[in-house]
Order: structure tokens, then C-alpha cells, then sequence
């Protein structure tokens, strides 16, 4: 059995990782996205672009991977499991999970935005979150910046192609954490659907793909992702 999880914030919330719109803790709460998830917000005032990266890339290593995170990576005991993660944490990976595909890129990997070349080299420290913190510069002059998605650039088209190859032949879909108001992540599930391959989303909330999933869950992941597989007959049939 090929399975496909759609993973969002929600997912790694149960870590203590903030989501981006739960309303008062999520991380949008505290900064305007658009200034510093997006390219336009880079070219004004990288420090600030890299500080928020920086605090984030650190903040991993102070969390752990949930219940909701080993799961996912249990069922790859019993089904050919891909993660197709819109996070930019590796909480999926340190849960054990082999193929993950970070359709936002990665709090873990760094490049040259002038020659995109990837960056191995040292990180500055950062013991408490600080507003500002200068970028490192590659050898080529330009500035070192975190390879994340911003508002306003293309996916990863390794990372698109393999999630939309893992739903196509997917069994089964579960959308787990995501707000599904993000597209193109978002379309994925509604391509499933259109396709006859069944939906489960995990959301302790309502979301837009809520009616149209095959099975809506009310509940969190940590809770419902470990007993789901067991569930499946009495959910689907
Ligand atoms: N278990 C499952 N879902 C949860 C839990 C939980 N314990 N806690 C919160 N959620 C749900 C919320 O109800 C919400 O629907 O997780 C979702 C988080 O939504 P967002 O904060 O919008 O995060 P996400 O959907 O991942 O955002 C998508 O938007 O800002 C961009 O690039 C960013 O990748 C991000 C994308």
C-alpha cells in the first residue's frame, strides 16, 4: 500500500514548534510574514530575514519530533510511506521518516542568493533570539540566506515532482496540520480526491478541504496519527 501524508505546522505544534495563523501563538502573530518570509523583504533588510531564520534553525534543536512525527514513521513498517512536508523543520526526519519531500525547503540548508551555490560553512552563534544578525557572505560577495520558500518563489521542482508522483500513486492521502489555504501545496489533496484516491484530514480545527475530504478527523495529530492505520477500515468503508 503507497501512502502519501500531507504535512503542515500542525504536525510539529505538539513539538512546540509555533504554526504560522493559530491565532495567538502562531509565529505571524509576532511579525509580518510578508516582510519576512518573502524575497522583497530580503533585499530590504536581510538582518532581519536572517535573524528570524537563525532563531528559527536553532529553536529545532531544543524540540523533539512527537507522537503525531513517529506515526507517520512507523507506518513505513507497513506501507511504501512518502511525506510531502510544506515545514521547513526536520522533526519528520528525526522521527525516522525515509522519504520526505520539503515542498518550503528547509530550515537545515543554505545557499549564495547570488550564485546559489549550497553554504557549509559556519553558522554565527545565537544564545536568545535577536532582531537583527548580518548574513555571511559567500566567496563570491553575495549574502548567505536560509533555503526556504519564500512568498512569492517557485517550489522545489526535485521536491514538487516526487510529492505529486507520491499522490498520484497513492492508496490513500493523509492530510495532517495544514491549513490547506496554501497553494499549490493545497491542490494536492483536491487532486487525490478528483482521482478517487481517499482523503483523511487531521485538524483539530475546520479547514477548506474539510468537506470535501473522504474522512474529516477533529482531533490532533499526536492523538489521532498513532491508532489511524488500525482505523482505516471503519473509516473508509
Ligand atoms: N494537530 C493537527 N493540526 C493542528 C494541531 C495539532 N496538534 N495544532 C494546530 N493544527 C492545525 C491548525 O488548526 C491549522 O489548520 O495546523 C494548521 C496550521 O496551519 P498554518 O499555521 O497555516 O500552517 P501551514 O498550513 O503549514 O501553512 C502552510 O504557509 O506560511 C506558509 O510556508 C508557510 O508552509 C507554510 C504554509
Amino acid at each position: 500500500m503507497q501512502v502519501a501524508v500531507l504535512s503542515g505546522a500542525g504536525i510539529s505544534a505538539e513539538s512546540g514548534v509555533p504554526t504560522f495563523r493559530d491565532a495567538e501563538t502562531g509565529l505571524w502573530a509576532k511579525v509580518d510574514p510578508y516582510e519576512i518570509s518573502s524575497s522583497d523583504g530580503w533585499r530590504a533588510h536581510p538582518e532581519r530575514v536572517w535573524a528570524w531564520y537563525l532563531w528559527r534553525h536553532y529553536m529545532m534543536g531544543a524540540v523533539q519530533p512527537n507522537n503525531g512525527h513517529r506515526a507517520v514513521a512507523a507506518w513505513q513498517d507497513y506501507a511504501d510511506v512518502h511525506v510531502v512536508t510544506q515545514n521547513v523543520d526536520n522533526l519528520h526526519e528525526r522521527a525516522g521518516s525515509k522519504k520526505v519531500y520539503h515542498l518550503h525547503g528547509s530550515l537545515f540548508e543554505f545557499r549564495c542568493d547570488r550564485c546559489q551555490v549550497g553554504y557549509e560553512g559556519e553558522l554565527p552563534e545565537m544564545p536568545e533570539p535577536v532582531e537583527t544578525v548580518d548574513p555571511p557572505r559567500c566567496v563570491c560577495g553575495g549574502m548567505i540566506r536560509p533555503s526556504v520558500v519564500w512568498f512569492g518563489e517557485a517550489l522545489p521542482e526535485d521536491a514538487w515532482q516526487r510529492s505529486v508522483e507520491a499522490v498520484t500513486g497513492a492508496d490513500l492521502v493523509v492530510v495532517v496540520g495544514t491549513s490547506s489555504i496554501v497553494y499549490p501545496a493545497a491542490g494536492l489533496p483536491e487532486f487525490a480526491l478528483a482521482n478517487g484516491i481517499p482523503v483523511i484530514e487531521v485538524n483539530p480545527e475546520r479547514t477548506p478541504l474539510s468537506d470535501s475530504a473522504t474522512v474529516s478527523l477533529r482531533e490532533p495529530a499526536a492523538a489521532a496519527l498513532p491508532t489511524l492505520l488500525q482505523r482505516l477500515p471503519a473509516l473508509l468503508d
